[in-house]
């Protein structure tokens, strides 16, 4: 019978579906590398969020292992290069959380063009700073997408009732354009000077360096907004720091962070940045969803052979 560890906190649906399919599953959760090292040689399957760090020393202990689901969409904790040199599968679960994503994204739009957290955090304390508080709105301003896959293009769509223009920078959206009429393709150049708001949601760069440099903020409009729900080392954190601080930019949300879990960040206490702890694709619904496809793949993966969502 397979035997699978569940290395990271994730919805129990996953266990019951390996359950149900007669595979053995341990959830063993928190672990350190030499500790997943020491056990790893039981399983042939491995299930993580984004907590575990799947590293090239994990995955030479894995005499047996054989699938690396990942419950989630990017693969950045997973020494994908040596997995595949093992011949081990590494799966990840595209669309379950888009959703989530999105949404986030739009609400971290929302919260810093209204100042929401200020609002909020000032209010409870019995300030009054209704006339320190001035929003910007988001009708008819320029939304710059970074990356137009599942998530950039569901953006594009939960903002059609604002009356926005929209631009996309994506190397794949020229194959893609007519089912797009509504976005404008462009350089990414052109998308950061005429964007009033720049929303990321494309991969790390193949080397991991930021995609945003010190010179591009100086293109930017003044008044313009930097989110991030994409990946932390998409955005340098001190260049960004440095852009709100010289005014260059009006304002920025992030929910990525170059080094997590975030302990100490340069951007912590900027006012100008808000900040959330990577949950934009924690909601409820997304929890189950990415749990299920995990769980299901890797189960169908090791019965049958049948691989989906590899990457
Ligand atoms: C993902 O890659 O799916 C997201 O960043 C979600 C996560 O890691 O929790």
């Amino acid at each position: 019978m397979p035997k699978v560890l569940i290395s990271d906190a994730m919805n129990n649906i996953a266990q019951k579906i390996f359950e149900k399919n007669n595979i053995n599953v341990d959830v063993k959760t928190g672990l350190s590398e030499e500790e997943i090292i020491k056990i790893i040689p039981e399983y042939n399957g491995m299930v993580v969020r984004s907590a575990t760090k799947v590293t090239k020393n994990i995955i030479e202990a894995a005499k047996n292992l054989k699938v690396i689901g990942r419950a989630g969409a990017g693969v950045d904790n997973i020494d994908v290069v040596t997995a595949k040199e093992k011949n081990i599968i590494v799966m990840n679960t595209p669309g379950g959380n888009t959703n989530a994503t999105a949404e986030h994204a739009f609400a971290l739009i929302m919260s810093v063009l209204r100042k929401t957290p200020f609002a909020n955090e000032t209010t409870h304390k019995g300030q009054w700073e209704k006339k320190n508080i001035k929003g910007t709105e988001l009708s008819k301003k320029t939304l710059g997408i970074v990356g137009f896959g599942n998530v950039g293009v569901r953006l594009s769509h939960l903002v059609k009732g604002f009356d926005m223009k929209i631009l996309v920078n994506s190397k794949s959206l020229s194959s893609r354009k007519k089912d797009f009429p509504n976005v404008n393709d462009v350089s990414f150049e052109e998308l950061i000077s005429k964007s009033d708001i720049i929303s990321f949601h494309c991969k790390s760069t193949a080397d991991g360096k930021p995609l945003i440099t010190k010179e591009h903020y100086k293109k930017m409009k003044p008044t313009a907004y930097i989110i991030n729900a994409a990946r932390g080392n998409i955005v340098d954190e001190s260049d960004l720091n440095d852009a709100l601080n010289e005014n260059l930019i009006a304002g920025a949300a992030v929910d990525v962070f170059s080094k997590e879990p975030a302990k100490e960040n340069i951007l912590f206490n900027n006012p100008k940045a808000i900040l959330t702890p990577h949950i934009a694709a924690s909601t409820s619904e997304a929890s189950i969803v990415v749990a299920e496809m995990v769980a299901n793949q890797i189960s169908d993966f090791l019965l049958s052979g049948k691989k989906l969502n590899t990457v």
